[in-house]
């Protein structure tokens, strides 16, 4: 039996939702003819995801479901019709891996089998499977221990890795979640990079890039930082980018002498303060420092200033559970959320406030409208579980108001689970509020997935659905943007 197989029959054995992260090892092309409710008419653009397509590298199970490798969808919405398309990302770990049709490079929390000397100094490998992003003409997918991988829009045939004009090479990397600067339209992105070997151990530096839409230098400015941290996300406000480093502590000599993976070697540390960079972009310069108490934060809302304020809600937890059933997909009970936290930091002071909202929610991946990028917004779109089990994965898209703390949620079916639920304006609407949540769901029952439209202001309302030939693994982050490619005729 080989490793999908077991996968298979591992995921049967199981949950329903296990089964969303079985591979999905065709690439599909073709305009999606099965519906529920309506296709609105001004939803119009392109919607792209990625995440792993696969947990398997032919007999070989992954690790750790941050070393699948990144499987691209781009799903089309023109004229009340939908169209799909999927494609894996051809870095050379992906290349590698089908040709031998084994594992061959070493992932986040995937050893080459072989024991350490086979894994010695060996770096960690980019599946290109966190993020994906439309600027300045160019989709790319990213992972941010390694260079993006620059994708056709209409194919998705990969082009090759996206060096920003030498900006990136191999020791210098970029982030999934690069921010788009909703009036300048500038991405603003950061990278964690190592920056030397001292005499306390290695030395590391937050690189934060304030990348042009087309033409022009980039931007860019270094801070030191004694120790490898963990940043995964940032906050992006107009004049502002806020970084929090987490209460993680990783044991890098393991990793590096081949005996355990970088997974393996990271813990939370509830005695390390979280600590807060705020950097200001008009001048690239390190702003402020702060603390705040220890806390494993990992994704962002939106962020904005009021008066000397900078503002931002984000998930955060005080353990690491959030990532311990990383390892283990097939196996977890529970794909474990978090808190929702709003910091307001101010910015000539350095003064931190952090309050919880209390609305009882364990969820993730926050998602707003893109066009209030930075600007003051009150609302903050997520995933979470239904109450009050939190069991399975997420299966609930929630609207927050988070002036009056006024929740609207809906559950997106039985035997039904949700990943990330992006934004999407309606075409032509000027209320920041008008527009849908797109969620790509996995339908356990029938192993498919469905594209989800609902009501952005009342997720309960699901304005239609795009059912899908096939299903979709649950995967990261994606990019809604109104241009539109995959041809519909
Ligand atoms: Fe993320």
């Amino acid at each position: 039996m080989n490793a999908e197989a077991k996968l298979l029959s591992v995921a049967q054995g199981r949950e329903d939702f296990h089964r969303g992260f079985l591979a999905l090892q065709e690439e599909h092309a073709y305009e999606v003819k099965q519906f529920r409710g309506v296709i609105p008419l001004d939803l119009e653009g392109t919607l792209f995801r990625n995440g792993p397509g696969s947990m398997n590298a032919g007999s070989e199970a992954y690790g750790h479901w941050f070393d699948g490798p990144g499987m691209v969808s781009a799903i089309t919405f023109q004229s009340g019709k939908v169209h799909f398309r999927n494609r894996y990302v051809r870095t050379p770990k992906f290349v590698s891996d089908q040709r031998q049709g084994h594992i061959t490079q070493r992932g986040f929390g995937t050893q080459i089998k072989g024991g350490p000397l086979r894994n010695l100094f060996r770096p960690i490998s980019n599946p290109a499977n966190t993020g994906v992003s439309w600027h300045g003409g160019k989709l790319c997918a990213f992972y941010e221990g390694g260079q993006p991988f620059r994708l056709c829009p209409s194919t998705l045939e990969t082009l090759g890795p996206e060096l920003y004009d030498g900006l990136l090479n191999s020791r210098k990397t970029l982030s999934a979640h690069g921010k788009i600067h909703s009036r300048t339209g500038r991405q603003i992105n950061f990278g964690v990079n190592l920056a030397g070997i001292g005499l306390s151990g290695i030395r590391c530096a937050l690189d934060v890039h304030d990348l042009p839409s087309r033409g022009g230098p980039v931007r860019s400015c270094r801070v030191p930082l004694p120790y490898f941290p963990f940043i995964h996300d940032f906050a992006l406000s107009e004049n502002y980018g806020l970084f929090l480093v987490s209460s993680i502590r990783f044991g890098l000599s393991g990793p590096l002498m081949g005996l355990r993976t970088l997974s393996e070697s990271m813990s939370f540390d509830g005695n390390k303060p979280v600590r807060g960079l705020l950097i200001d972009l008009r001048t690239m310069s390190l702003a402020k420092e702060f603390e705040l108490p220890p806390a494993l934060v990992v994704h962002f809302g939106n962020a904005f200033e009021r008066d000397q304020e900078f503002i931002v809600d984000f998930f955060q937890s005080d353990n690491s559970e959030g990532f311990d059933w990383l390892c283990d997909v097939f196996n977890v009970e529970q794909v474990t959320g978090a808190g929702l936290v709003r910091l307001r930091l101010n910015t000539k002071t350095g003064r931190a406030l952090l309050s919880p909202h209390h609305n009882g929610l364990i969820g993730e991946f926050p998602a707003w409208n893109p066009r209030q990028t930075g600007k003051r917004t009150d609302r903050c779109y997520f995933v979470a579980h239904s109450q009050p089990d939190n069991k399975g994965f997420f299966n609930t898209v929630v609207c927050l108001d988070t002036e009056t703390g006024n929740i609207k949620s809906g559950n997106v079916g039985e035997h039904c689970h949700t990943s990330e639920a992006l934004f999407a304006p309606r075409r032509g609407a000027s209320d920041p509020h008008s527009g849908y949540l797109l969620a790509v769901v996995y339908n356990a029952l029938h192993h498919r997935s469905e594209i989800q439209i609902r009501d952005a202001e009342n997720p309960a309302i699901e304005v239609g659905a795009a059912v899908l030939n096939h299903h979709v693994p649950f995967g990261f982050h994606g990019h809604f943007t109104t241009d539109l490619f995959g041809a519909i005729h």
